[in-house]
């Protein structure tokens, strides 16, 4: 079982479209086991996009997690990260086609809706950014008695 960080960025909220972005994974199969709304602070965000510090669309993508509220959350499931990944569709928008979530919510490749994890190391070390050991809630299905 892997477990992936998923972020949706300040424009989700702004669009109001976080309960159709996050059915989009829990359509799909995958779990919950934690979830925050927050607002990253700078050093924050320089941690979290340390990789592309340098690129030429690296400030104004600062500029943008920083403009409002994320939501942070961590999925589980097999195969979680490149299953969110795909979900997601590529990172460039002209590759990202119709049915993922790139594909069919976000106009430009820095507005692009939902940061994923890219690999285990990656969504290790991301998880940690975002969330104590504590605010994770793993949980077993039951079997309907509950529903
Ligand atoms: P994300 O998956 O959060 O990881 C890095 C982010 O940088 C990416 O989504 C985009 O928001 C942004 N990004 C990556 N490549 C480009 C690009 N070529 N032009 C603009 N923004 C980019």
């Amino acid at each position: 079982m892997e477990r992936t960080l998923v972020l949706l960025k300040p424009g989700v909220l702004q669009r109001r479209i976080a309960g159709e972005v996050i059915s989009r994974f829990e359509r799909k199969g995958l779990k919950i086991v934690a979830f925050k709304l927050l607002r990253m602070d700078r050093s924050l965000v320089e941690a979290h996009y340390a990789e592309h510090r340098g690129r030429d669309f690296y400030d104004k993508l600062v500029e943008y997690t920083l403009s409002g509220p994320v939501a942070a959350m961590i999925l589980e499931g097999e195969d979680a990260i490149a299953l969110v990944r795909r979900l997601a569709g590529p990172t460039n928008l002209l590759e990202a086609p119709p049915g993922t979530i790139r594909g069919d919510y976000a106009a430009q490749t820095r507005l692009n809706v939902v940061h994923a994890s890219d690999s285990p190391a990656s969504a290790e070390r991301e998880i940690a950014l975002f969330f104590r050991p504590g605010e994770i809630c793993p949980w077993e299905d039951g079997n309907g008695e509950w529903f």
